[in-house]
């Protein structure tokens, strides 16, 4: 899967809009085989459509946080013959606006750490059994699980338990890598929802984050923490150097 064939199969959860969709287009674009999912079908269905033309797709609607919707996505993984990398990108923000920690409803709170943190995990133990040798996880994580940022406890510390679950997976999983990826402010439907009287023309599209993606999908670094756009930056500087 290294080197010059980048040739593997990735599951990308959230694939029908924003970043998801954009990293599947390049790992399209590239020959990967790809399944992916997300709640809303009219979207996912017009993502597979044009992914289609480039690559075998497997779109499987569906809700992260349901038990026989990740069954689903493992069966299909297991019929690619196992899969590459997967990518826990499909993330919720809670509401918005964002409510302070003393005043944040705590089954939403609930709701959100559903989603964010036990179902990516959940995907992880679901699929363990079709993770190739030296596959790749990518847990997409966000800087509000390391910034104090008012109004984002809910969201951002579900964040700061998804970073530190993927740590200790790649502590007691020596032979994956095990990556938490921050992509950076990106102009998407959850950034708008975030910062809902904002005009966010001025963020980077998600498409600038996806090289960083790239890189950590076909590269051969040490699971831990990055930010996408840095290592993409990072990796053109070492390029043009050499
Ligand atoms: N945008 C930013 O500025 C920013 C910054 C830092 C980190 N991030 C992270 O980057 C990742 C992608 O965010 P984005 O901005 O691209 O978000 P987005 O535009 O809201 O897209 C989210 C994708 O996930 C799907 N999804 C959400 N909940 C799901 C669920 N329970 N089951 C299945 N699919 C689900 C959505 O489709 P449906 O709604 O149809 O299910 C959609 O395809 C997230 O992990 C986010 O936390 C974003």
């Amino acid at each position: 899967m290294t080197g010059e064939s980048s040739h593997g199969t990735a599951l990308i959860t959230g694939a029908s809009r924003g970043l998801g969709l954009a990293l599947a287009r390049t790992l399209a674009g590239d020959g990967w085989t790809l399944i992916i999912d997300a709640r809303g079908e009219e979207a996912l269905e017009s993502a597979r459509a044009e992914l289609s033309g480039q690559t075998r797709v497997v779109a499987i609607p569906g809700d992260i946080t349901d038990s026989e919707h990740r069954g689903a996505l493992a069966d299909a993984s297991r019929e690619a013959g196992g899969v590459d990398a997967l990518v826990n990108n499909a993330s919720i923000l809670g509401p918005s606006p964002q409510p302070d920690l003393l005043d944040y409803p705590l089954d939403v709170l609930e709701e959100v750490y559903r989603n964010n943190v036990i179902s990516p995990l959940a995907l992880i133990q679901d699929l363990s059994t079709e993770l190739k040798p030296q596959a790749r996880i990518i847990n997409v994580t966000s800087d509000a699980a390391i910034e104090p940022y008012e109004g984002w406890g809910g969201y951002g510390s579900s964040k700061a338990a998804l970073e530190q679950l993927s740590n200790i997976l790649a502590a007691e999983n020596p032979g994956l890598r095990v990556y938490s990826v921050d992509p950076g402010d990106m102009r998407t439907q959850m950034h708008q929802e975030a910062f809902p009287d904002e005009d966010i023309s001025d963020r980077p599209l998600p498409e600038e984050s996806v090289p960083g993606f790239i890189e950590l999908l076909t590269g051969d670094l040490p699971s831990g923490r990055y930010e996408a756009r840095a290592l993409a930056a990072r990796v053109g500087t070492t390029t043009a150097e050499s």
